[in-house]
């Protein structure tokens, strides 16, 4: 079984763009500049968008962070987001998701200017995707892809199930591991709270990708041996014996599916760090473009 290190891995990702700016400065240029929108007070929320505030330090990038009270109306996020559009400064920007209930998430993210929106969100980004043109790549489903061709998984005519259908990672993960693509050219099963027997899908795979939100939902005799497994759940469970009184679990079952598995990716330390390391890829591709 070989981990598949996603922290060692966006280190090293982030290495390689920390030269890309300092390159940037060099010539005079532009430093990239990513500001990130977080609405409320959700402490995960706040956690992530810390780490991507902090993964900017380390890559030279500028940085942004704009924090809004949870009782904000949707026009007034809407006009904060129109000033994102506007500064000129900003290369790309995201607003860290889910947003209070009274807001409408899908108004939001189609009021992202597509040339900023380094989430890959907007609706001409995911069309984009869809078509394989070049796009900004939602982050997780990008940062799963660049392990996988890290550590030479091969996709290619294998069988993959996706469980979950969310927007930003079950349903782009299935499009894009689909695609005639480095990484892709899988035959893809999509499944969800609907899917009947699960297992039997499961049972078949040859790489299980897991974006559901249930802690251990997937258990060592729903896959076969061999398989690749990627876990993208991070639930926090109350663990009185940690000093921020939580601990984080995955989706998989770590301990009975790890010895069945080829690859895995662990929780924390596999997945998490790749969607940021990809979110920074994203800003200083927003930056050359906008240079271009
Ligand atoms: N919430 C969970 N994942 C993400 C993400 O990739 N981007 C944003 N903006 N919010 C999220």
């Amino acid at each position: 079984m070989i981990l598949l290190d996603g922290k060692k891995t966006s280190a090293e990702i982030k290495e390689e763009i920390a030269i890309e700016v300092a390159k940037l400065k060099e010539q005079g240029k532009k430093t990239p500049h990513l500001a990130a929108i977080l609405v409320g007070n959700d402490g995960a929320s706040r956690t992530y968008v810390n780490a991507k505030v902090k993964a900017c330090e380390k890559v030279g990038f500028n940085s942004t962070l704009v924090r809004l009270e949870d009782t904000i109306s949707e026009e007034e996020l809407l006009s904060e987001i129109n000033k994102l559009n506007t500064n000129n400064d900003i290369d790309g920007f995201i607003v860290q998701l889910p947003l209070p209930k009274h807001i409408d998430e899908q108004k939001v993210l189609m009021a992202v200017n597509p040339d900023k929106d380094v989430d890959g969100f907007h609706p001409t980004n995911v069309g984009k995707m869809t078509l394989n043109l070049p796009t900004f790549l939602p982050a997780t489903p990008a940062g799963i892809l660049e392990l996988l061709e890290r550590y030479n998984v091969e996709t290619s005519g294998k069988n993959v199930v996706v469980i979950g259908r969310s927007h930003i990672v079950g349903s782009p993960m299935s499009i894009l591991l689909s695609q005639k693509r480095t990484v892709g050219n899988a035959t893809v099963t999509i499944t969800h709270s609907r899917t009947k027997n699960l297992e039997a899908f499961t049972k078949e795979a040859d790489i299980v990708v897991v974006a559901l939100g249930v802690a251990e939902f997937l258990k060592g005799d729903m896959v076969k041996d061999g398989v690749v497994v990627i876990d993208v759940g991070i639930t926090r469970v109350d663990d009185a014996t940690k000093k921020n009184g939580f601990r984080l679990l995955g989706d998989v079952h770590f301990e009975s599916v790890a010895p069945k598995a080829s690859y895995i990716t662990p929780v924390p330390g596999g997945v998490g760090p790749m969607t940021i390391a990809m979110l920074m890829k994203n800003t200083l591709l927003a930056r050359e473009r906008s240079e271009a």
